[in-house]
C-alpha cells in the first residue's frame, strides 16, 4: 500500500463546509478530485483530542474508514502563551455556535487583562496559529504535518480583511494584523501555508 496521493485521485475532504473544502483542493494546486465528506453524508466525529493534531487525525481518520477512501483534514486555531494556550483547540468554540468573534475576542482581551495583573512582569503577549493536517488511509495508517506562525497579540483589535482571530494577531516581522494584510500577503506567511507546504513536499 503506497502512502502517497496520486494526482486525480479522489480525496476526501473531512469537512461539511464547501468553502473549506474548494480552500483545501485549491491549497494541493486542484490536483485531486475533492470531495466534501458532508457531500457523502457522513458525520462529523466529536472533536474529542486535547491536541490539533489529535483532532485532525480523528477526523481524517474517521472519513477514511466510513468512506473507504484516502481523506484529509485539518485542525486549526490561537494558542496565547498568558492564557496557558487558550483558546487553542477551543478557538472555534469560543466563538460559539454563531460564529460570533467580536464576542470571542473580548472575552480574550477581559482574560489577558487579569492575566496581565496577576502574572505582573511574567506576562507576555506572544501568541501563534496552529494547522494541522492529517491524511489518513482507509486501513488505518496516517500523515500529520503541522504548520505554525509566531507572532503577538494586540488590542484593539485592527483590519477587516480576515477572519476569526486575525484582527488581534500581529505576525512577527510584520507591523500589520493579519486582518490588515492582503489576503495574499497573509496566504504566503499563514500556518496553514506552511502545513501545506509540509504535505506536498512529503506526498506528492
Ligand atoms: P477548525 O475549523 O476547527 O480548525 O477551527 C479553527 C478556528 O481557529 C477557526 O474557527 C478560527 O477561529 C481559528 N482560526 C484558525 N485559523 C485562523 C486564521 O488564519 N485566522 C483567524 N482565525 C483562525
Amino acid at each position: 500500500m503506497s502512502l502517497s496521493l496520486i494526482p486525480g485521485q479522489k480525496l476526501i475532504a473531512a469537512t461539511h463546509n464547501p468553502g473549506k473544502a474548494r480552500e483545501i483542493s485549491a491549497l494541493l494546486d486542484d490536483r485531486f478530485e475533492v470531495i466534501p465528506a458532508g457531500e457523502l453524508g457522513l458525520p462529523e466525529p466529536p472533536e474529542t483530542e486535547v491536541s490539533f493534531i489529535g483532532n485532525a487525525i480523528l477526523k481524517a481518520r474517521h472519513a477514511a474508514m466510513k468512506a473507504g477512501m484516502a481523506a484529509l483534514a485539518d485542525d486549526s486555531g490561537l494558542s496565547i502563551a498568558a492564557l496557558d494556550g487558550d483558546p487553542g483547540v477551543y478557538s472555534a468554540r469560543w466563538a460559539g455556535p454563531y460564529k460570533d468573534f467580536d464576542r470571542a475576542i473580548e472575552v480574550i482581551e477581559h482574560k489577558l487583562r487579569l492575566a496581565k495583573e496577576a502574572k505582573g512582569d511574567g506576562y507576555t503577549t506572544r501568541a501563534f496559529f496552529t494547522c494541522a493536517l492529517a491524511v489518513a488511509w482507509p486501513e488505518g495508517h496516517a500523515c500529520v504535518f503541522e504548520g505554525r506562525v509566531d507572532g503577538d497579540i494586540v488590542f484593539p483589535k485592527r483590519g477587516d480583511k480576515g477572519f476569526g482571530y486575525d484582527p488581534i494577531f500581529r505576525p512577527d516581522g510584520h507591523d500589520m494584523t493579519f486582518a490588515e494584510m492582503d489576503p495574499e500577503a497573509k496566504d504566503a506567511i499563514s500556518h496553514r501555508h506552511l502545513a501545506f507546504e509540509q504535505l506536498r513536499k512529503a506526498l506528492f
